[in-house]
């Protein structure tokens, strides 16, 4: 399987790479919010500086919260089979969340956190530049593209940036969606990497 190229965006500049460590430490001790009272570690997000994928799921969850790391858990284990199947390489992709403290009980995050949280994410997609960014779930897609409705809008691609697609916890919760958000992840793979690219595979 053909793992997912990223050459373009070898010579990237240092700065990128030193921004994102600055907005990694801001987001650590971010007090924003009341769900900084209740993590064990903020969860920035993680990837390489200049990312040709950038995707964005809800919130951190119990593993997660321990770890400091998105997708580690239950639903990273899918997230991680998905990639695969489409041909993409995890550490080549930027991995993000709405909000990147973990609400109580894993319960949605609410509008005034996500308002809180807006400007860190906001900041990954400037900074990391992504070709597409993978909204992944209605809260994503919610918070970014201000929709609703994942199951019709799934597929879809806004700006000619934003595809929403499922959360790998839908997927979780019924295995019949996977071959969706697999497909949805190649689409992205493949507009990523553009029309020549495709031409050579
Ligand atoms: N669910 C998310 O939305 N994000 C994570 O990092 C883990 C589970």
């Amino acid at each position: 399987m053909k793992s997912y190229q990223n050459s373009e965006r070898e010579g990237r500049p240092p700065e990128i790479a030193d921004s994102l460590r600055s907005l990694n430490e801001e987001i650590r001790s971010c007090t924003r919010c009341p769900l900084a009272k209740g993590r064990t570690k903020a969860v920035p997000g993680e990837g390489p500086g200049r990312a040709d994928i950038l995707l964005v799921g809800e919130a951190p969850g119990r593993d997660e919260d321990l770890a400091g790391r998105p997708f580690v858990g239950r639903a990273g284990s899918i997230l991680d089979r998905c990639l695969i199947d489409a041909g993409i390489d995890r550490s080549e992709v930027f991995i993000t969340n709405v909000v990147k403290c973990r609400p109580p009980g894993n319960r949605r995050p609410k509008k005034d956190e996500v308002e809180a949280c807006r400007p860190y994410l906001k900041s990954q997609i400037e900074l990391v530049q992504p070709k597409v960014v993978c909204l992944m779930g209605n809260a994503a897609a919610k918070a970014v593209l201000d929709v609703e409705g994942v199951t019709s809008l799934r597929g879809q691609v806004f700006r000619d940036l934003l595809l929403v697609t499922f959360h790998p916890a839908a997927v979780l919760r019924n295995g019949n969606l996977k071959e969706a958000l697999v497909s949805d992840l190649k689409a992205a793979r493949e507009k990523a990497e553009g029309p020549k690219a495709l031409h050579q595979k």
